[in-house]
This record gives structure tokens, C-alpha cells and sequence, in this order.
């Protein structure tokens, strides 16, 4: 897809980081942070929604994540409830599906019914798909295609030898979306924090020290002119992608 001479990343997965270093900055409780982190997820929905991207993957929450302090983690959940009884009707009304992925059964029922709503409401919608990571972790995620495909074999409904890379990737909570093209972490740290490990094979990475509450259009754009300037190839050599041209 492209915007003028840019061509815009169809899958855009990004690492939400930073909201606690940037209330700290203002002498702000770390909550205050995670509501403004909510205000820049909105803004970037509609820069997406903007430049046509596909799929707009975000991490909200780890599995890592329980183990900070509760009244942080609690604060958290209410805001992801409250971001869906508020958010949802506009989503749908834009076109927008709303997907979830992760193991929502930790989540408090109430919660879980929100999730399963708005993801039902928004399933048939065809315009950006946005995919909040929530209690998501990588090795979760491999780890439950392959209890999924154990049971398969168990049941022999497939053989040993029917486990393919096709077959894992098709078990995995992304399974009908395309990989991450881009990999945005904002906040500086330069590592991958168990967000998407078998998707990102060949995924481009961008590392800003923003903080994600700062995170907005013109930083998107930086990231995507980064994307534009990287050369994908695949395993191949420079040459024969010039060949191919
Ligand atoms: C990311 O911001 C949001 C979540 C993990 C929910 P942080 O809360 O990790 O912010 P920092 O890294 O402490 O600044
Ligand atoms: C990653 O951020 C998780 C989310 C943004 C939801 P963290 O702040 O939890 O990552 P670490 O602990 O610094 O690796
Ligand atoms: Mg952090």
C-alpha cells in the first residue's frame, strides 16, 4: 500500500512502553501515565486508519505483567474495561475489528464478557484490524499451538510428520494475519519482552526513546520513513533483489 512515494506498512506491531517514566517525569502517580498511554492508543488508531495500514498489533498487557503491584495491575484492568464500554461503538461504527489475543481466561468474568462482545460485535467489520495483546505472552502463544496440535495427534486426526511450519503458524493466536512488517518499541529499551517470538522472523525493528504517551502521528511517520529505508531480503542478496526489480 502506498501514500505518495511511502509504502506503508501493512502489519504494524508495536510495544506500548513508557507510561510510568512519563508520569514520573510530571510528578504523576504511574496511572496517570497509563491514561495518557490510552489517549496516544486512540490518536494512533486514527493515524492508521489514515494511512491504510492492515493491522495495527498492540501490547497492552504481558504475562509478565501480573507481577507488578496490584493495585497497579487492578488499575489497569479497570482502565482496559473502561477503554472497551467507551471505545467499542465508535470502533465498529469506523469499520474497525477489534481482536483480542492472549489468555483472557485470568481476566475477571465481567471483563472477559466485554472482550468476547466486542470482539463478536466487530468480526465481520473489514477495515483496520486492531489486535490488543492482553495477558499475551510469545511462549504462551507457541505453547498453546502446540497443545493444540498435540491433541490433534493424539487424536490421530494428523501424524508426526503433518507438523509443518504452516501447521504451527495456523495454531497460533495471529493465525490469519500477515507478520509483523514493522516492530515499533517506544520508551528505549531495545528488547523484544516476549511480544510476538515466532511472528517476527523477518520483521523490521524501531527503537525510539518516546515514551509512548508522546507517541503520535509525526513519530509514526518516522518510524514508517525508518521501514522505508530498510532493504528486505529475505535471506537473498542484495543483487538479486535489484534483478528482480
Ligand atoms: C507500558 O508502560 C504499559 C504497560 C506495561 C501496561 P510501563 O508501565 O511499562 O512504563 P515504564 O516502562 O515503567 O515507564
Ligand atoms: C512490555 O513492557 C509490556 C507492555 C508494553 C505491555 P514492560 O515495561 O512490561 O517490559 P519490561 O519489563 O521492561 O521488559
Ligand atoms: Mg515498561
Amino acid at each position: 500500500m502506498t501514500a505518495g512515494n511511502t509504502h506503508v506498512p501493512q502489519h504494524i506491531a508495536i510495544i506500548m512502553d513508557g507510561n510510568g517514566r512519563w508520569a514520573k517525569q510530571r510528578h504523576q502517580p504511574r496511572f496517570m501515565g497509563h491514561r495518557a498511554g490510552l489517549k496516544a492508543v486512540e490518536n494512533i488508531v486514527k493515524q492508521c486508519v489514515e494511512r491504510n495500514v492492515t493491522v495495527l498489533s498492540l501490547f497492552a498487557f504481558s504475562s509478565e505483567n501480573w507481577r507488578r503491584p496490584s493495585k497497579e495491575v487492578s488499575l489497569l484492568m479497570e482502565l482496559f474495561a473502561l477503554a472497551l464500554k467507551q471505545q467499542v461503538k465508535r470502533l465498529n461504527e469506523n469499520n474497525i475489528q477489534l481482536r483480542i489475543i492472549g489468555d483472557i481466561t485470568k481476566f475477571n468474568s465481567s471483563l472477559q464478557k466485554q472482550i468476547t462482545q466486542a470482539t463478536e460485535l466487530t468480526k465481520d467489520n473489514t477495515g483496520l484490524i486492531i489486535n490488543i495483546a492482553a495477558n499475551y505472552g510469545g511462549r504462551w502463544d507457541i505453547t498453546q499451538a502446540v497443545q493444540q496440535i498435540a491433541v490433534k495427534v493424539k487424536s490421530d486426526q494428523i501424524v508426526a510428520s503433518d507438523i509443518t511450519e504452516a501447521l504451527i503458524n495456523s495454531h497460533l493466536s495471529t493465525a490469519d494475519l500477515p507478520e509483523p512488517d514493522l516492530y515499533i518499541r517506544t520508551g528505549g529499551e531495545q528488547r523484544v519482552s516476549n511480544f510476538l517470538l515466532w511472528q517476527l522472523a523477518y520483521t523490521e525493528f524501531y527503537f525510539t526513546d518516546t515514551l509512548w504517551p508522546d507517541f503520535d502521528g509525526q513519530a509514526l511517520d518516522q518510524a514508517i520513513d525508518s521501514f522505508n529505508h530498510r532493504e528486505r531480503r529475505f535471506g537473498r542478496t542484495s543483487e538479486q533483489l535489484q534483478e528482480k526489480e
